[in-house]
């Protein structure tokens, strides 16, 4: 898809997502969707930064275990703290290959791979229903060499490939191309902690057509870590992952409703 292509007419995951994390890349769709859902579930921008320090916190601790391979797809808008400023940061040798479908992303490709001399950051345009499109790129290949331990990140993500076969069947893909030491990072919307009119209101939105987010429970997102050796503290809300504040200044789980957790391939 070319940039003239990009239709701001139509609400898109990235730029809602960008809008709750406070950035300035969005369109009055963008807006109106993030107030629809905002209004359903008042916590989503609490829930949007949750999600995003796990982010954070995930490269980092991977970062200082000594990974440094990193494939993050459904890499969102540009903002503070991007995979490869986090890891090359502490490791400027690291290479980080981004890959979302959204050509809006595209347009910010230059902010996202403007990485270390030492390190490489780039960035192809696929989408993760395809994983053989990323895994065979010449992008994966010039930035990547997966005879060596790769994390691959899918941060709330996941939950926009709706059916779950699918979804299962794309990580099985994408970490059957990882070797040994390789680890997934994963997060995914929940309804776990919600109170029952909220799981109402998700399933009238998404029968609706005005979410495109399946909420997974704890087995549904645990089947991605099939086979997987999950890193302490397992699947938890995004919030309590390794978390770097007490937890009275921490938001409640209810109020995140996002599971994260980081398995390593044994
Ligand atoms: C909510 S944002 C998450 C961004 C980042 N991973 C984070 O957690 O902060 C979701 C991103 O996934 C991208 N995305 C959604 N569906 C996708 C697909 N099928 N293939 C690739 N990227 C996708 C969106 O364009 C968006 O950039």
């Amino acid at each position: 898809m070319t940039v003239e292509q990009i239709d701001t007419s139509v609400a898109h995951p990235a730029r809602r997502y960008n809008y709750w994390l406070g950035g300035k890349d969005h369109f009055a769709a963008d807006r109106e969707s993030g107030d629809l859902l905002a209004a359903a579930f008042p916590t989503a921008r609490v829930a949007a930064r949750e999600n995003r320090d796990f982010l954070r916190r995930s490269v980092r601790e991977l970062t200082l275990a000594g990974v440094r391979q990193f494939l993050d797809i459904g890499t969102g808008l540009p903002v503070p703290n991007n995979t490869h400023e986090i890891a090359q940061g502490l490791a400027p040798s690291s290479r980080v290959l981004y890959a979302d479908n959204d050509p809006i992303v595209m347009t910010h490709a230059r902010a996202l791979t403007v990485g270390t001399d030492e390190g490489r950051t780039d960035y192809v345009e696929a989408d993760l229903r395809d994983p053989a499109a990323i895994l065979d790129s010449d992008e994966l290949r010039a930035t990547l060499d997966l005879g060596r331990p790769v994390a691959l990140l899918l941060v709330a993500v996941l939950h926009f490939i709706q059916d779950d076969e699918q979804a299962a069947g794309v990580v099985r893909e994408l970490l059957g191309a990882l070797p040994v030491g390789s680890h997934l990072v994963a997060s995914n919307l929940t309804l776990d902690y919600a109170p029952p009119e909220q799981v109402a209101k998700h399933e009238e939105l998404l029968a609706g057509g005005r979410t495109d987010a399946r909420a997974r429970n704890r087995a549904q997102f645990g089947r991605f870590f099939d086979g997987l050796e999950l890193l302490e503290p397992g699947i938890v809300a995004v919030s309590d992952w390794r978390p770097d504040r007490p937890e009275s200044e921490r938001p409640a789980a209810a109020d995140v409703s996002i599971y994260g957790a980081v398995g390593r391939v044994g």
